[in-house]
């Protein structure tokens, strides 16, 4: 088993007197899928922000490949190639595939490209993940399906030669076949050795395509588990009660806890 690229040890968060996250250990390792699961509330999102420097934290260490980093800004987490797909997605309705794929990172990291260039660069982005549902990058993205615009999001985050990235619930607004594509695409990221973060409420989607889940329980890491050697009912009594048989928080902590 290789090492994680990216862990959290003993992570805290508060805003104002709400203690969100509790010494929180979170790890994520190349060529693997893990889920991040959680209720409302858990502090899945905040987790996730601490790492891309929209939240600071209080206390605790995030280390990139076994080194101490700060993520301090949104910057500091794509020097690294941690990319993040929110759930809004973030994209330009009135622009095409192309340019969305290319907003804000036209010249700062290729100096001045040329549109033929970008297209081609959005085309090979999109083959490289199999994506063939898209018949052109000049569509403008308001044309686009719901898992179409996921796709071009996913696409666009792992243009730049990302290692890690999050996904916050990308198959909540989907269909059935969509949610197929998207997870198809999850599972190619993941083969080409990024480490992927799934953020899912759907059990049935993470058990098929994470390796492992995380489970947070009212701010605190109740478990990891390989979903191999797990169920779904385990990972949904770890989410609801923070313990599931042996496993889990001990029952002193999740009583503190409520
Ligand atoms: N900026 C903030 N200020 C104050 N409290 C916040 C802030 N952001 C999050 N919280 C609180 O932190 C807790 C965790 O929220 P978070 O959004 O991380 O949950 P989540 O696990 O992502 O939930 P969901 O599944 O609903 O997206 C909640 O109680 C929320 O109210
Ligand atoms: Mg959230």
């Amino acid at each position: 088993m290789s090492d994680p690229i990216l862990e959290l040890r003993k992570l805290n968060k508060s805003f104002g007197p709400v203690h969100v996250l509790h010494d929180v250990d979170f790890s994520v390792y190349p060529g693997e899928v893990t889920a991040l699961v959680g209720d409302n509330g858990a502090g899945k999102s905040t987790l996730v922000k601490c790492i891309a420097g929209i939240n600071s934290i209080d206390s605790g260490e995030i280390l990139w490949e076994g080194k101490p980093v700060t993520l301090a800004d949104p910057r500091a987490a794509a020097a690294l190639g941690i990319e993040f797909v929110y759930q809004d997605l973030a994209l330009a309705d009135n622009l095409d595939i192309t340019q969305n794929m290319f907003l804000g990172r036209e010249i700062s990291r290729f100096g001045f490209m040329n549109d033929g260039k970008m297209e081609a660069k959005a085309r090979e982005a999109l083959a490289s993940l199999s994506v063939r549902t898209v018949s052109s990058v000049r569509q403008l993205v308001s044309s686009l399906s719901g898992g179409q615009r996921q796709t071009v999001a996913i696409a666009k985050a792992v243009l730049w030669n990302s290692r890690v990235v999050f996904l916050d619930e990308p198959t909540a607004a989907l269909g059935v076949a969509q949610t197929r594509q998207v997870l198809d695409l999850v599972r190619r990221l993941a083969d080409q050795g990024l480490g992927v973060v799934l953020i899912s409420h759907n059990m049935n989607d993470v058990m098929e395509v994470a390796d492992r889940v995380a489970a947070l329980y009212l701010g605190r890491i109740a478990a990891e588990v390989f979903t191999k050697e797990s169920s779904t009912t385990q990972i949904v009594e770890l989410i609801t009660a923070g313990r599931s048989g042996d496993v889990g928080l001990a029952p002193a902590t999740v009583n503190e806890s409520i």
